[in-house]
């Protein structure tokens, strides 16, 4: 059975095993970088059949916005919905809190990098929307140009 839940300390040796099995996507450094994250902002974790398959690491940033600072699922996994299933019950539990915007950083198009191809496909598919690109960002390796994505869970203004 999937289920989506909160992440708790005890699911930071999981999260960073999925970081690790994307290498593709994560450099060496982003699975200790999502373990601190995990920690300072929480997240939530899809369990599948009783392990953790898939992550997403949450920081709020203020009452309506929040990002999405790290989301993986585990490699062999891969386009089995579960991403979806993830990202959409934790859009959801967002949404109940009040978020109205939710922002995502992805490599950009302009990177010509093929695995980012999927991801962008993934953002787009659940609407988010790229409205910048920034190169480089802060914190960026030079040479990895950032799509700036957001997706609105709800209208920011009364028209
Ligand atoms: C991006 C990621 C989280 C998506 O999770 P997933 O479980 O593989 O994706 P899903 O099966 O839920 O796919 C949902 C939709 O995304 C799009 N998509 C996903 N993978 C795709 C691919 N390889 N090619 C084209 N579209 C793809 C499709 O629209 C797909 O819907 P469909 O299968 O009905 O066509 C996962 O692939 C992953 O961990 N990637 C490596 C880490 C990463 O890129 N993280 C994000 C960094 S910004």
């Amino acid at each position: 059975m999937r289920t989506t839940r909160r992440a708790a300390a005890r699911d930071a040796a999981a999260c960073k095993a999925i970081a690790e099995s994307v290498p593709d996507h994560f450099t060496p450094d982003v699975p200790d970088r999502v373990v601190a994250d995990l920690g300072a902002h929480g997240g939530y974790v899809l369990d599948d059949d009783g392990g953790v398959v898939a992550f997403v690491v949450v920081a709020r940033r203020g009452a309506s916005a929040a990002e999405l600072l790290w989301i993986a699922v585990r490699r062999d996994l891969h386009r089995r919905g579960l991403g979806s299933r993830l990202l959409t019950d934790v859009l959801g539990v967002l949404a109940d809190d009040g978020v109205a915007v939710v922002e995502a950083k992805t490599l950009d198009a302009s990177a010509n990098y093929a695995p980012y191809v999927a991801t962008r496909a993934f953002w787009a598919t659940h609407g988010f929307v790229q409205v910048d690109t920034i190169n480089a960002l802060p914190g960026w390796s030079p040479g990895s140009p950032a799509a700036i994505l957001v997706a609105a869970l709800r209208p920011t203004v009364a028209r």
